[in-house]
């Protein structure tokens, strides 16, 4: 079993973005997929109970419980740990234990970029993360390449200590597919299979 935990300590940056469509990937791949909602909001547990009236469900668990690994069944192969924002330090510490990888979603604003410093901070503290076993990857998102904030974004998540593993572009699709209980992974158009590429990186460094 791999488990992925999407996180960062700022609100709206696309964790659940990121967890839905990793999970629904996972999904469409053939794996038993668990997305643990770690939210009270709720928003990856919604989508995932509107997914079940699709193929390749993900099945949802409350990651608000501290008990949220036991509800996981033994024969799930992939887990995706969609955190809550403002969540860091302690209240990560029992996902960060068990994770094989974290991912951390940043927009493209020095205000984003700065406020993620610190969350990254509390990372690095964690001790597996020091050991080095449990990789760090950063993801872009909602960038629109166009735009001088996006380059110079870009070129400064390249300096961090942290791998750049995706660039994921902004599109409405995300937006729409969200409520549907759907993902990229779910459709073969020309347009979705470009998004699907800037999947491809995170994908590649998730199976290393
Ligand atoms: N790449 C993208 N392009 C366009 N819209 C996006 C993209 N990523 C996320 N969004 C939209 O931005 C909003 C915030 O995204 P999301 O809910 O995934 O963030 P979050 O980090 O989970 O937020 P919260 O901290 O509230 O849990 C949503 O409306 C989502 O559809
Ligand atoms: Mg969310």
């Amino acid at each position: 079993m791999k488990t992925v935990l999407v996180a960062s300590s700022k609100g709206g940056v696309g964790k659940t973005t990121l967890s839905t469509n990793l999970a629904a990937h996972f999904a469409v791949a053939g794996r038993r997929t668990v997305l643990v909602d770690a939210d009270r909001q709720g928003s990856a547990r919604h989508w995932a109970e509107k997914r079940a009236a699709h193929a390749h469900a993900v099945l949802p668990v409350d990651g608000t419980r501290r008990d949220w690994d036991r509800r996981v069944p033994g024969d799930a192969q992939q887990v995706v740990i969609d955190a809550a924002a403002g969540a860091h330090g302690a209240e990560l510490a029992h996902f960060l234990d068990v994770a094989d990888a974290v991912v951390v979603p940043v927009l493209p604003s020095v205000i984003d970029l700065e406020a993620t410093v610190p969350f990254l901070n509390t990372l690095a503290r964690h001790a597996r993360v020091k050991k080095g076993r449990l990789p760090v990857g950063l993801v872009g998102n909602r960038l629109r390449p166009w735009t001088s904030a996006s380059q110079q974004s870009i070129a400064t998540l390249e300096q961090w200590p942290y791998p750049l593993v995706a660039q994921l572009r902004d599109t409405q699709a995300y937006v729409l597919l969200a409520g549907l209980g759907r993902s990229l992974f779910d459709y073969h158009s020309a347009q979705v299979r470009e998004h699907q590429d800037d999947w491809a990186p995170l994908l590649k460094w998730l199976r290393r």
